[in-house]
Parts: structure tokens; sequence; C-alpha cells
């Protein structure tokens, strides 16, 4: 629930980029994409290419249509930050 997102500075993103353990953000938000991975239409390596960091210049480059903010609800672990939030 909303009670038990994070707030995630993109140090702890950064942790998060290994194929059985991937976070990314996009506008904002930071979701587990692990589960996901093997269901990506673009498939897997290319998903890979955001995990770990801030996902959303190459996300709306490849396919702005797409609403991850909808199809990533479940996923969602929190709020990207500053560094120092
Ligand atoms: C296709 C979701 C990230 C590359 C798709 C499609 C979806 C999707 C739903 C099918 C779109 C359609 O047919 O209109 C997502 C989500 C992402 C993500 C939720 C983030 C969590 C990325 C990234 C890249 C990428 C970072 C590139 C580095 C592609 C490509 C296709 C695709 C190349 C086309 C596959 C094809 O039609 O052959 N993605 N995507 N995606 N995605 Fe992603």
């Amino acid at each position: 629930g909303v009670d038990t997102l994070l707030r995630i500075p993109p140090s702890e993103l950064k942790t998060h980029n290994k194929r059985d353990d991937a976070w990314t953000a996009i506008n904002g938000k930071v979701y587990n994409i692990t589960h996901y991975l093997p269901f990506h239409p673009g498939g897997e390596k290319e998903l890979m290419r955001v995990a770990g960091r801030d996902g959303t210049k190459l996300f709306m480059l490849t396919h702005a249509w797409v609403n991850a903010d909808y199809m990533l609800d479940t996923c969602m672990v929190g709020f990207l930050t500053g560094e120092r939030s």
C-alpha cells in the first residue's frame, strides 16, 4: 500500500541492477521490474538497459505511448528522490 512506499535516492537505485534484482525509475516512480523482464515485448536485454538507473528518457524514446504507470502499478516500490532527501 501507499504507506509502505519508499523514498529512493539514485545511489540506492543503482544497487538494483541485476537480472534477479532489477529496479528502474520512470517519471519519478521506482519500479521493481524483476518479474516483468521475461514478459517485455522488446526483450529482457533491452529492458535491462534501464536497470539500476532512471529509465525515463530511454522509455520515452522507444514507446512514449506505453502506459508504464498503469502496467507496473503493482511493481512500484517508491519515489525517486535527490541524493540527500
Ligand atoms: C515494446 C513495455 C522499457 C524497448 C514494448 C511494449 C510494451 C513495453 C508494452 C509493446 C508496445 C507495443 O507493441 O506498442 C515496457 C515497459 C518498460 C519498457 C513497461 C519499462 C519498465 C523498455 C526499454 C527499452 C524498450 C528501456 C529499450 C532500451 C522496447 C522495444 C519494443 C518494446 C524495442 C518493441 C518490440 C517489438 O515490437 O518488436 N515495451 N518497455 N522497452 N520495448 Fe519496452
